[in-house]
């Protein structure tokens, strides 16, 4: 499928498909239902530096063609995911990107230290975290807060290094850019969407957490106009995220400027949809005649 291959800078992909942070645990998970090898990459879960158990139940919730969630990004924590979730995907040879985050510059600075030694090709950073230490702003809401936590991960992490931008904010583009400058080599957007559900008879939240991310087909079309705006200001490669289940859901996003794609709550719809988007991609290009799918990534006519 070499028609399929995708170059993040320095990071090769056998192709564009990589399983998104949270939807599919640490690749074990899915493995009854195909080979996690054929997928481009792995997001791992966001991992911290101690385990988490995450916010109370319930803590996700359906709305109109997506979910929230608030799941409080539970996770075993890097020690134990270096010990005993990392060597199954060695074993199954699959690109690991480890999605980390930390509630202060240092903390996301010692995950990537305990990274930097193992086997994992690149690092997605979760951006979307409170800054406990400048009055719990998310680091991916502020230019300068972003840069200075991609600066401080690039300097003891010498692989790839992704960033995974809040789509929380006034100007994607200006944080992207902010973000490119302090050395990150690819960009991931977007992470999901702050949004609330209420329960009309108890009057409460429907997740206990109040607040959640919303995901699914429900963003995409948001997210597309962010990476079409990104692609603009940035040079670096661009991973697009947002609702993408199907073939002609991960073409907007090639044509909007995304050279690899994640699919994140698809996979809870049909545990199958990202093994099937790459089958279903090799042979729309093979069908439109079309050599390889970097011919596509781009190509988006704006109009004049
Ligand atoms: C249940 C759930 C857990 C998630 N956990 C993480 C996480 O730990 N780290 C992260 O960066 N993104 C996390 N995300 C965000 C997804 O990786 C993705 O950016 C978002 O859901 C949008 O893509 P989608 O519409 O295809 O799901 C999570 C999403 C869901 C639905």
């Amino acid at each position: 499928m070499s028609r399929l291959n995708v170059k993040l800078g320095d990071l090769s992909l056998k192709n564009p498909v990589i399983a998104a942070s949270g939807t599919f645990g640490y690749g074990e998970e899915l493995e009854n239902f195909f080979p996690v090898e054929s997928l481009g990459a792995v997001a791992t879960k966001g991992l911290s530096l101690k385990p988490r158990e995450g916010n109370p139940m319930p803590r996700i919730v359906e709305t109109p063609s997506g979910m929230i969630n608030a799941i409080g990004l539970q996770n075993v924590g890097i020690e134990a995911f270096i010990e005993k979730k990392l060597p199954y995907l060695e074993s199954k040879q699959v690109v690991v990107i480890a999605n980390i985050f930390g509630n202060t510059l240092e903390e996301y600075v010692e995950i990537a230290r305990c990274l930097q030694p193992t086997s994992v090709p690149a690092i997605e950073l979760n951006i979307s975290c409170p800054n406990v230490k400048a009055g719990g702003m998310e680091f991916g809401n502020d230019p300068v807060q972003a840069a200075r936590v991609t600066e401080a991960v690039r300097s003891v992490f010498n692989r790839h290094l992704m960033v995974k931008l809040s789509p929380n904010v006034t100007s994607l583009p200006k944080v992207a850019c902010a973000v490119a400058d302090a050395g990150a080599d690819s960009l991931s957007l977007i992470n999901t969407i702050t949004a609330m559900a209420i329960n009309t008879k108890t009057r409460k939240p429907m997740i206990a957490n109040g607040v959640g991310g919303l995901s699914g087909p429900a963003i995409r079309p948001i997210a597309v106009r962010m990476v079409a705006e990104v692609y603009r200001s940035v040079k670096i490669p661009i991973v697009g995220i947002g609702g993408i289940g199907e073939l002609n859901d991960a073409l907007e996003f090639f044509i909007a400027g995304a050279q690899a794609i994640q699919i994140g709550t698809a996979t809870f719809v049909e545990p199958n949809a990202a093994h099937q988007l790459v089958k279903d991609l090799d042979s729309y290009l093979k069908e439109s005649g079309i050599n390889h799918l970097k011919e596509l990534v781009g190509t988006l006519k704006w109009p004049s």
